[in-house]
């Protein structure tokens, strides 16, 4: 495969603050799928470079009324939870845990069950432009083996974790590793398949440590498991300070707070995820900040499971990697535009208070917590793929090209622009905003086309 190169119009948000617009940019891919090079007409070989790729046919040009935009990078996704996407949002996380989502996940010892359900899930996060996902799968082993392999068939980029819970008081006997050696040799083993998979050597899938929350584990688990995402250099994944039940029962347990137990665990480094973390201590903002990990924004979820808004502005204020997730299914939507669009909603309501018998300055928190649409675009693109120390995310040389074209004028889709007043950032605005699967023409994952 020889270079390609594309002549679009591109947005990317390197930093949370500002979003560029790459206006008739010349973007080169070379034949591993990484970009070789970015240039704009103010570039002085732009013009001469523009008519040679033109004139030897290498130059693909999108139409006008198209726009690329950086794969989004989905950092929390519990991939055996997409059968019940939509369904079983009426109990509080604890309940749903024993009543619906174990009972769900168990079935993934029937791995035709799994072949079905995996397949579906990663071409419909395909089609829907998420070209990194950070996976939760089950606690079997040949299962989620599977979802790896169909992540490589696929061509989706994916962290993977075989799910680590071997705490008999609280997961169910038909659900629970026998023991703590066996969570954290079904985790080595799964690290080795990933590593060693023929089809993995572009490093396209990645392992992950994945003790699924402090109270399904053991302390002996806890420690293992810190002790091997250290030894193999691996991601680590989990939930962290949830909800009022998850944070109390830490609190009580542990006798500090989740992430407070987790860095004592050693599983609070560089390629940690956070999922949630809606009840953060300063203090624990300050040590997941040393520690540089990173944090999952579920806004979705946790309008139904948290009580509480994760405070996102403050928490990029400060520097913190965070990152989208969908939280399927804690989340009812499997799109990241919907989570972008959640993202900003409950940041303005976390700003404004809630209750209408209150007077405005009684109802509000008294703190800017708003974001726009830069921010939640930027957790969606550019800040997952940091928080999940990736090169990608961003249209520059030396990252990978995943990207998604979005079919402005999609005669299905779901957002219209008007050229009298839509142009610039404005444009994107409307994108994160009105967008949708429809509108999703092309996804690009290493520069190849998966969906
Ligand atoms: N905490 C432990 N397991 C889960 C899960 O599957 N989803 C969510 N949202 N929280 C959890
Ligand atoms: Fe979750």
């Amino acid at each position: 495969m020889r270079n390609k190169t594309l002549l679009a119009n591109a947005f990317h948000a390197p930093t949370p603050w500002s979003v560029e617009c790459l206006t008739d940019a010349l973007i080169t891919v070379d034949a591993d799928g990484d970009i070789a090079d970015v240039i704009g007409p103010e570039h002085s070989s732009y013009a001469e470079k523009r008519a040679a790729l033109s004139a030897s046919g290498d130059l693909e040009v999108l139409p006008r009324s198209s726009y690329l935009l950086p794969g989004f990078v989905d950092c929390h996704v519990h991939a055996p939870q997409y059968p019940q996407l939509g369904n079983a949002l009426d109990v509080p996380l604890e309940v749903w845990l024993q009543k619906y989502t174990f009972p769900l996940e168990a079935r993934y010892a029937d791995t035709a069950f799994a072949r079905r359900a995996y397949s579906l899930l990663v071409q419909d996060m395909l089609a829907n432009g998420i070209t990194t996902a950070l996976y939760f799968a089950t606690i079997h082993q040949e299962a989620t083996r599977l979802l790896v392999d169909i992540c490589l068939e696929k061509g989706q980029r994916a962290l993977v974790g075989k799910v680590a819970m071997d705490n008999a008081e609280s997961c169910p006997d038909y659900y629970r590793d026998g023991s703590a050696a066996e969570a954290v040799e079904g985790t080595r083993a799964l690290i080795d398949y990933v590593r060693s998979h023929p089809a993995n050597r572009d490093n396209l899938v990645h392992p992950v440590v994945t003790p699924r929350f402090i109270p399904s584990c053991t302390d002996a688990a806890l420690e293992e498991l810190g002790a091997l995402a250290k030894q193999c250099g691996c991601h680590v994944q989990t939930h962290c300070s949830e909800s009022d039940w998850e944070h109390g029962y830490v609190l009580e347990r542990h006798g500090m707070t989740d992430a407070e137990s987790l860095d004592r665990f050693g599983l609070l480094g560089r390629r940690t995820m956070l999922a949630h973390s809606n009840l953060l201590t300063a203090s624990d903002m300050e040590l997941i900040h040393t520690r540089q990990a990173a944090v999952a924004h579920c806004p979705l979820s946790n309008g139904y499971f948290a009580g509480a808004v994760f405070p996102l502005r403050a928490a990029l204020e400060k520097g913190l990697n965070v990152g989208l997730g969908t939280d399927i299914s804690g989340g009812p939507s499997a799109s990241m535009l919907e989570n972008a669009r959640a993202a900003i909603l409950v940041s303005r309501m976390l700003e404004t208070g809630v209750d209408p018998e209150k007077a405005a300055d009684e109802r509000a928190s008294g703190k800017p917590a708003r974001i726009d649409f830069r921010q939640a675009f930027h957790i969606a693109t550019a800040g997952g793929a940091k928080a999940l120390d990736l090169p990608v995310g961003r249209f520059e040389p030396g990252c990978k090209f995943d990207a998604i074209v979005i079919d402005t004028d999609a005669e299905k889709g779901t957002m219209r622009l008007f050229d009298e007043f839509d142009s610039g950032e404005a444009i994107l605005q409307k994108i994160i905003f009105t967008a949708s699967r429809a509108n999703i023409a092309d996804v690009y994952v290493s520069g190849r086309k998966v969906a």
